[in-house]
């Protein structure tokens, strides 16, 4: 019930000034935040690493209409990508990153989608020296089409550049098909955006049995399956499809946020299972957050909470 609103006021630039300026807003944010700077990011990766998990790591900022800031957001990653290697953390892909096209330029007037492609290419350039991987994030229906087309493009250079597809859309199951050949990397989740009836399931119910067939298709592919889900009915589904297609650990991978049940991607490292964390990192967290505080009421009591105690 308060999630449509909640993710409405994600874009309300009112709502936005009154979260950002609120006394303990931070403590909260902290939760679900690596933290400011790369430097934050690089400390919480390496001890994510450090305890047998692998990360990917999202500089937070999205719908830019500033040339000057996309461009700045690409030499945040360029950076990012140098500062994990030389903490060791990009070997074997251990660390790699996940971009929001629309941080680097795709809602840009005009050529919006070319300089999002140009600011990406540089972002795996740095990545493949690096050693490691890049995963495109998918944002709102409105941009599937432009990022599966950002994404055929930056895998002539980089084949290993990673798409994300969102069950709760439509579409998703034939995407799911047509990104299933050898070695194309999928990361699959429920979707996070307020999308309409015309695109998307409406039902929790539907989302999850769209994330089931769409798990089998990946599965049962030629690729590299990455099940990014916190929900427990849907990770002991998905090692089951795994293991049903003849997969073995490693074929595959399991993918929860920053903050998000630690304590079952610990679990699922230990079992020998790849579980990769999403840490996002940077000032620009409002929209991030907003959508980690519609997936669960909980932390919408959480927040109020701690106004009232607090403020
Ligand atoms: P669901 O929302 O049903 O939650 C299952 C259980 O997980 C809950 O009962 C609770 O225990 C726990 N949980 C879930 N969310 C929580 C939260 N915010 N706080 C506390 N507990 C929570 N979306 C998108 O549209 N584009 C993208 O590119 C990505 N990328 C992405 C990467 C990774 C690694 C993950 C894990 C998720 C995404 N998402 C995303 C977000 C995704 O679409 C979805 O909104 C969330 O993962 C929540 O859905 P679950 O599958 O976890 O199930």
């Amino acid at each position: 019930m308060l999630r449509q609103p909640l993710l409405q006021m994600s874009k309300s630039a009112r709502v936005r000034h009154l979260v950002e300026t609120a006394p303990v807003t931070r403590a909260v944010v902290k939760r679900f935040v690596a933290g400011d700077s790369a430097a934050d990011a690089v400390r919480a990766s390496g001890a994510l690493v450090g305890s047998g998990r692998l990360v990917t790591i999202d500089h937070l900022g999205e719908d830019t209409l500033d040339l000057t800031q996309a461009r700045a957001t690409r030499e945040a990653y360029v950076t990012l990508l140098e500062r994990l290697s030389d903490a060791g953390l990009t070997q074997d892909g251990q660390a790699e990153v996940s971009v929001k096209l629309s941080a680097v330029g795709q809602a840009l007037e005009g050529d919006g989608e070319k300089i999002a492609l140009e600011h990406a290419w540089d972002i795996c350039q740095a990545a493949s020296q690096a050693g490691t991987t890049v995963t495109l994030d998918m944002e709102d229906h409105t941009t599937t089409d432009s990022t599966l087309s950002v994404l055929r493009e930056l895998r002539g250079d980089f084949p290993w550049v990673a798409a994300v597809l969102q069950a709760y859309l439509h579409r998703t199951e034939g995407d799911c098909r047509d990104l299933s050949g050898e070695g194309s990397r999928v990361r699959l989740c429920k979707g996070a955006y307020d999308e309409p009836e015309s695109v998307a399931f409406g039902s929790r119910a539907e989302v999850d049995a769209s994330y089931v067939r769409c798990a089998k298709v990946l599965m049962q592919g030629q690729g590299y399956p990455m099940l990014a889900t916190h929900d427990p009915r849907l990770v002991d589904i998905g090692g089951a499809l795994a293991a049903r297609a003849g997969r073995t650990q490693g074929s595959y991978e399991f993918q929860m946020l920053y903050g998000i049940r630690p304590d079952e991607q610990q679990r699922l490292a230990d079992q020998g299972e790849k579980m990769r964390v999403y840490v996002p990192y940077g000032d620009d967290w409002y929209g991030y957050f907003m959508r980690r505080l519609a997936e669960r009421p909980a932390n919408v009591v959480f927040f109020l909470r701690s106004l009232a105690t607090k403020g």
